[in-house]
């Protein structure tokens, strides 16, 4: 039990209650996140993804089933539930219109200061975080708004790294970012769990995002989980994929389109790197 973080138990839920007929956003969800994982959460636009999100920090209130986070039930009465918003960081889908502060610095204290943090610490706290994330010092005075958009997405998952989260859920970070800030967002992302071992939970509706980066995945369709296993494992279910309207990796379709050419390559590869290699072993 020593490593197990958060568990998802049978979690139901439904937005408009006053309809018995309404579909549920989450039927029946239930896993186990353990610490130091990064687990990619996929599944297609109203799928239930940032439903489920919204229950890890205790947003919303599950109709039945619970959450329980280091053993203990977050959704008892007298649980800490603001506490645990700093333990379980979220950063919501285009998170930049929420930001609001006049400098990058006051931006990302005001979450320290709010989980009561004094004053001094919260600035360490948010030097640390904004370097973390990679945003030059020179950012910190200015206006948040003055920053690109891939900036600005680390100016918010700053402000959730400086209340120093166990679990960092990330609800579709690169969405509408250029290629490039996408690969460079997703490679900060990873140095976050590989180098101060963060528990990611990365929810994307690009199964190329997660598949460079995820140890595991959970794929969603219609508030319910359907996959949640290793990336090779699911990539496996290409067809069933394509049904919910997702895809497997390129890369995985670029493999499996050489074998049935007859190159003896091995189809399991889901980044480019690794198909890079595996395609130049057989053609030398
Ligand atoms: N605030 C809301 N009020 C009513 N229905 C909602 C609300 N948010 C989401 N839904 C519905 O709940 C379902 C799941 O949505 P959501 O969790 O946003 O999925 P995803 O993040 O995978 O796109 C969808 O049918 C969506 O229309
Ligand atoms: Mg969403």
């Amino acid at each position: 039990m020593e490593d197990m973080k958060l568990i998802a138990d049978h979690l139901v839920f439904q937005y408009d209650k006053s309809r018995s007929d309404a579909r549920r956003a989450l039927d029946d969800v239930s896993f186990v996140l353990h610490k130091g994982e990064f687990v990619g959460l996929i599944g297609h636009t109203g799928s239930g993804k940032s439903t489920l999100v919204q229950h890890l920090n205790a947003l919303i209130r599950p109709d039945s089933g619970s959450i329980y986070y280091e053993g203990a039930d977050i959704y008892e009465k007298d649980y800490d539930r603001k506490a645990l918003r700093g333990k379980v960081g979220l950063v919501f889908q285009y998170p930049e219109y929420q930001l609001f502060e006049e400098t990058v610095l006051s931006e990302v204290i005001y979450g320290p200061v709010n989980m009561g943090m004094d004053k001094k610490d919260a600035e360490l706290a948010a030097y640390d975080a904004i370097r973390r994330v990679g945003l030059e010092e020179e950012c910190i005075d200015q206006s948040p708004f003055d920053l690109s958009g891939g900036q600005k997405r680390r100016v918010a998952i700053a402000s959730v790294l400086a209340m120093d989260p166990e679990i960092l859920v990330l609800d579709e970070p690169t969405a509408g970012l250029d290629p490039a800030g996408r690969s460079e967002l997703l490679e900060m992302i990873k140095e976050l769990k590989e180098k101060e071992g963060i528990t990611i939970v990365l929810v994307s509706h690009s199964m190329d995002d997660v598949a460079e980066a995820a140890d595991r995945i959970i794929v969603m369709d219609k508030g319910r989980i359907i996959y949640d296993d290793v990336p090779v494992r699911v990539f496996e279910h290409i067809n069933e994929l394509e049904e919910m309207g997702l895809a497997a990796p390129q890369m995985s379709y670029l493999l499996r389109d050489l074998k049935k050419a007859g190159f003896p390559v091995n189809t399991d590869i889901i980044t480019l790197k690794d198909a890079r290699e595996e395609i130049l072993k057989v053609l030398s």
